[in-house]
């Protein structure tokens, strides 16, 4: 939406709820919702049981029109509730280290039928998003608070390891990249200060794969170690150690930076 259109529409929305407060105008009761000072209804979580079954429901749906039967039954008080979604519950701070918050199918059930997901991330100083990749979904990433590296590897088939090349950019200030499909990529905050992004995918269940930790968890020793070279020091033992070794999804990075910061590394 352009600048001009979304201040038409907040001037109108103020406009209307100060004239009409929304909840007023539904016919029905809104016992069951509760609603803000401007009359608008608040977000309530829905429950893993109300997601479930949301999502039976959605699938059962045929139709757009009946998809939103399901989702705004008549008597809920004009709600958006299963179209809503808060990433970081009010009650909780906000998480200080790496974590991703996604909101997706699994959490969202109203995107069922579209081609949309979301996600909010926390990257703390000197963290690390590992090297990970989405196999449904383009990812575009914009840095809200904090300054963030991303980077992707092209698409090269057949080259030596090394020559894969890598496009980086440093985001902050509300930059934004994006990281295609099936692409590996990585998140890293080069700072003392925790970084924050918000990203939009276009798949309702773009999914996440780690790369170090698929390639090594799953694969015997006998495809592991061919695939590798054969290297004399990797072992069956040595690799042993190397999956207990192998963080999950947001790691401290780089004693460089850690010792920058004044802060100690888990290594
Ligand atoms: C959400 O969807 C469920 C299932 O149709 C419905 O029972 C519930 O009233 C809806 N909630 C709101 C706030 O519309
Ligand atoms: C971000 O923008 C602000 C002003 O809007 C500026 O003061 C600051 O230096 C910028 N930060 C970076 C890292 O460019």
């Amino acid at each position: 939406m352009n600048r001009i259109l979304s201040g038409a529409l907040m001037a109108f929305l103020t406009a209307t709820s100060m004239a009409s407060p929304l909840a007023s105008t539904s016919k029905a009761s809104a016992a069951t919702t509760s609603t803000s000072a401007a009359g608008a209804p608040t977000y309530t979580p829905l429950t893993q049981a109300q997601i479930k079954s949301l999502q039976t429901e959605l699938l059962l749906a045929a139709s757009y029109k009946d998809k939103e039967q399901v989702l705004f039954p008549p008597n809920n008080g004009g709600s958006a509730n299963n179209v809503s979604f808060q990433f970081v519950n009010n009650q909780g701070a906000p998480p200080q280290d790496g974590s991703v918050i996604v909101g997706s199918i699994d959490s969202i059930p109203g995107l069922i039928g579209t081609n949309v997901a979301a996600a909010i991330g926390f990257i703390g100083p000197c963290g690390l998003n590992v090297p990970h990749l989405h196999p449904r979904g383009n990812e575009f990433l914009t840095v809200v608070s904090g300054t963030l590296i991303g980077a992707f590897l092209l698409e090269e088939d057949g080259m030596f390891v090394g020559d894969i090349p890598q496009v980086a950019m440093t985001l902050t200030n509300y930059t934004g990249m994006l990281f295609p499909q099936g692409h590996i990529h990585w998140q890293f905050n080069p700072t003392c200060e925790q970084a924050v992004f918000s990203a939009a995918f276009d798949s309702n269940d773009e999914g996440r794969f780690q790369v170090a930790q698929t390639f090594f968890s799953s694969m015997p020793n006998d495809v592991l170690t061919p695939s590798l070279g054969n290297p004399t020091f990797l072992g069956p033992a040595q690799l042993d150690q190397l999956r207990e070794r192998i963080p999950p999804a947001f790691v401290v990075m780089v004693d460089s930076c850690a010792k920058a910061c004044g802060m100690s590394t888990s290594y």
